[in-house]
């Protein structure tokens, strides 16, 4: 079993640490990309599955993975009480290795974990990955100078500079794009995050 996260920990019980509601972006993905026969989906570093599941049950082929056991055990668990399949596996978002190639590739709130010296080889991966007119969506908590450290940081975790995600998609057809400062009360501590989020379409170029 992995030990180098604390959500290890975290999603040992039987609740849903994260809850069962799923992402509020994701209407917004289906409607960019809507499901017909084998529309593939894959979400990296998919928790407890919530997000995963929803897209499954609405029709999406979808594989899931992150680096945890115990969120993968319970991506499975709830993909069974929902009635749909979905291929869910630990691995890791520094070394995995790409398998197929999707039209839908989400991960929200898993990029700061990535090693700075992979965070080229993973938009590459991630540019491989993605299937002509295919969209991805990313998010990732940016440091601001006026913000202080979330109580609850994870060690493992690494701010990222303002903007520094949209750089990896200068040539992608761009859907949406924000940058929003929210309160959060996780931890019992109130605190700000930044939060930077991309959506954004692989077009082919113009012969
Ligand atoms: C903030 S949680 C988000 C979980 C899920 N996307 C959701 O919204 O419910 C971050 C997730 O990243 C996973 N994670 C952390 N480091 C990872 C790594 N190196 N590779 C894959 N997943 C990782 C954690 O286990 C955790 O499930």
């Amino acid at each position: 079993m992995s030990i180098r996260t604390n959500y290890e920990k975290w999603y040992e019980g039987d609740d849903y640490y994260w809850g069962l509601e799923p992402g509020s972006f994701l209407d917004e993905l289906i409607s960019l990309c809507p499901p017909s026969e084998n529309t593939k989906v894959l979400d990296i570093g998919c928790g407890e599955g919530k997000d995963a599941v929803y897209m499954a049950q609405k029709g999406f082929d979808v594989s899931a993975f992150d680096l945890t056991d115990n969120g993968i055990r319970k991506t499975i668990r709830l993909a069974s009480d929902r009635g749909v399949n979905i291929k869910a596996y630990v691995d890791d978002i520094n070394t995995f290795v790409p398998d197929d190639q999707y039209d839908i590739i989400y991960s929200t709130g898993t990029v700061q974990y990535l090693f700075d010296e992979n965070k080229k080889s993973f938009f590459e991966k991630i540019e491989k990955m993605t299937k002509p007119n295919g969209i991805v969506f990313f998010n990732v908590f940016v440091e601001k100078s006026f913000l202080e450290l979330p109580p609850d940081w994870d060690r493992e975790e690494k701010m990222w500079k303002s903007g520094e995600l949209f750089t990896y998609f200068a040539d992608w057809k761009i859907e949406r794009i924000d940058e929003v400062i929210f309160e959060d009360n996780s931890g019992g501590t109130p605190h700000y995050h930044c939060m930077d989020t991309i959506i954004c379409r692989k077009v082919q170029g113009a012969d």
